[in-house]
C-alpha cells in the first residue's frame, strides 16, 4: 500500500483498524534519542564495510540529526501510517534526503534495531535510578544523623518489642535502597551488550563489523546468537524486577509513615505541602503521597507479571507480542521514578515528634528482655530468666506500674538473685546501648555506621 515501507507485497491498503492496533508510536515515540544514535552507528558501520560511501553516510548522519532537531524542538510531523517510531524517523528521513534515505535500513531489521534502542535506552534509565537511590539513601542518612538521640520503640508483629534508635531505623532503608542499587548495577552489566547486526534473527548479509558498531555505542561486547538478540527481553524482565522490589520498600516505608502520621500513633508530621484534606471534614490531613506510592507499588508488581507472562509461550525469534514490553516497562520506570523522588522529598522535610517517640519508647514492658538478660549474668539459664520475668511483667500490668517503676524490693518478690544493679538495666537508653554488637542499635554503633554511610556516599 502507498505510504507503507513494507507495502510491495500487498495489493490492499491496511484496515483503519488494525493501522491503530498495531501502531506503537505513541509509546515508542520516547525512544526516538536512542533510535537516531542507533541509526548513525550503523551508518558509519556500512560505510566503513563499504556498503555505503563515506558521503552517503555522511549525507545520512546529517539528515538523522536534522530529524533529531525537529523531534527535539517538538516540530517533527507525525503521521497516523507511521507503525512505530523506527518507521517515523525513517520515512522523515527520506522525504528530507530524497531517496538516499532507503538506504538506511540496509542489513538492519527493526528487530535488531528495536532490541537495541531498547538496551540503549535502559541504560541511561538504570543509571538515572541508580542516582535517585543514591540522593534517597543520602538523604535518610542526614536524617539518622540530625535524630541520633531520638528513641523510639521497635516493632515485631506490630507490638512494641525493644527501644531502639530512630536512626537505626531510618538506616534499615539506607540497607535497602542499597541493595536495590545493587540489582540495577548488575542488570546494567549484563544487558550492556550489542545487539545490532542480527538482522530480522539471522544475523547480517553484509561485511559490517559488529564490534565497530559496539565500540560508537560503547558496548563492551556484541551479542553471540542473533535468533537469541531479537528475541531476548531478560533485562524488561530483570529491570521489572528491580523496580518492583524499590517500590516494595517503598511501600513499606510509605506504610510506616501513613501509621506514624496518624493520630493513633502521631510519631511524625508530614510537611503541609506533601498532604491534601477533605472535600468534607474540615479537620482532615491525609498522607496521599505515601498513600499513592504504596498502591503504586501494586501497578509495578503488574507490570513484572505481565511481561513475564507476554514472554512464556513465545517461540523464537521475533513475535510481535514484544511490542508490548514497552508500554510496561515504561510506565514502570516513570512510576519507581516518580514514586523515589516523592519519597525522597517527604523525607527530607518529615517532622519528627521526638517525645512522643521517647515516651513510648518507655511504655509497653520493653525492658522485660533486659531483666531476663540481667538474670542471665547472674547465673539463672535463660528459659528460667524469661519465665520469672514473664511473672514479673504479668505483675507489673495487674499493678498498673510499668517495669521501670518496680522497686528492688518488687523484683526480689520474684528472684533472689535480684542486686542493687538492675536498675541501671531498667532504662531505655541502656537497653540500645547494650547493643553493642555490629548490626546493634546501640548508639556508638549507629554513629559509626552512619560515618560509614556519609563517607560512602560523599559526591
Ligand atoms: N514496533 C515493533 C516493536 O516494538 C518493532 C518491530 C516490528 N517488527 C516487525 N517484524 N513487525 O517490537
Amino acid at each position: 500500500p502507498k505510504g507503507k515501507a513494507w507495502g510491495g507485497r500487498f495489493a490492499e491498503q491496511t484496515d483503519r483498524l488494525v493501522e491503530q492496533f498495531t501502531s506503537s508510536l505513541a509509546c515508542d515515540r520516547r525512544l526516538y534519542p536512542y533510535d537516531i544514535q542507533g541509526s548513525i552507528a550503523h551508518c558509519r558501520t556500512l560505510a566503513r564495510a563499504g556498503v555505503l560511501t563515506a558521503r552517503e553516510s555522511a549525507q545520512l548522519v546529517r539528515g538523522l540529526q536534522f530529524v533529531k532537531v525537529e523531534l527535539d524542538g517538538g516540530r517533527f510531523p507525525f503521521s497516523p501510517q507511521d507503525e512505530d517510531i523506527h518507521m517515523a524517523i525513517e520515512r522523515r528521513l527520506t522525504e528530507l534526503i530524497g531517496p538516499l534515505g532507503g538506504k538506511l535500513h540496509t542489513g538492519r531489521s527493526r528487530n535488531d534495531q528495536v532490541a537495541l534502542d531498547l538496551r540503549l535506552f535502559l541504560r541511561d534509565v538504570l543509571s538515572t535510578l541508580m542516582g535517585q537511590l543514591q540522593e534517597f539513601r543520602r538523604v535518610l542518612v542526614g536524617q539518622a544523623r540530625a535524630h541520633l538521640d531520638v528513641v523510639m520503640p521497635g516493632y515485631t508483629h506490630l507490638q512494641r518489642a525493644q527501644p531502639v534508635l530512630l536512626a537505626h531505623h531510618f538506616l534499615a532503608y539506607v540497607e535497602m535502597f542499597d541493595r536495590d542499587r545493587g540489582r540495577l548495577h548488575d542488570c546494567r552489566q549484563r544487558l550492556n551488550v550489542m545487539p545490532l547486526g542480527s538482522g530480522a534473527l539471522a544475523g547480517s548479509n553484509y561485511p559490517v563489523d559488529r564490534r565497530y558498531t559496539a565500540a560508537l555505542l560503547e558496548f563492551p561486547a556484541v551479542t553471540q546468537n542473533s535468533l537469541d538478540a531479537v528475541s531476548d527481553r531478560d533485562a524488561v524482565v530483570e529491570t521489572l524486577s528491580a523496580l518492583s522490589l524499590i517500590m516494595m520498600h517503598l511501600s513499606r516505608l510509605s506504610e510506616e509513615l501513613i501509621l506514624w502520621a496518624s493520630q493513633e500513633f502521631r510519631y511524625v508530621d508530614l510537611p503541609d505541602t506533601f498532604c491534601t484534606g477533605s472535600s468534607m471534614m474540615p479537620q482532615k490531613k491525609n498522607p496521599d503521597v505515601p498513600e499513592l506510592v504504596r498502591g503504586k507499588t501494586g501497578r509495578v508488581y503488574g507490570h513484572l507479571m505481565g511481561t513475564l507472562t507476554l514472554l512464556k509461550g513465545l517461540p523464537l525469534s521475533y513475535n510481535r507480542d514484544l511490542q508490548e514490553d514497552k508500554e510496561a516497562l515504561f510506565d514502570a520506570v516513570d512510576t519507581t521514578g516518580q514514586s523515589l523522588a516523592l519519597s525522597t522529598e517527604l523525607m527530607r522535610r518529615l517532622v519528627v515528634n521526638k517525645n512522643v517517640l521517647a515516651e513510648a519508647a518507655e511504655g509497653g514492658g520493653m525492658l522485660a528482655t533486659e531483666l531476663a538478660d540481667y538474670l542471665v549474668t547472674r547465673g539463672v539459664p535463660f528459659r528460667e530468666a524469661h519465665s520469672i520475668t514473664g511473672q514479673i511483667v504479668r505483675f507489673s500490668l495487674e499493678q498498673h506500674r510499668p517495669l521501670q517503676q518496680l522497686t528492688l524490693k518488687d523484683l526480689r518478690g520474684f528472684s533472689a538473685r535480684f542486686g542493687e544493679d538492675v536498675l541501671s538495666c531498667l532504662t531505655v537508653r541502656g537497653a540500645i546501648d547494650r547493643k553493642g554488637q555490629i548490626g546493634g542499635t546501640a548508639r556508638r554503633r549507629v554513629e559509626a555506621r552512619i560515618k560509614e554511610l556519609e563517607k560512602a556516599l560523599k559526591g
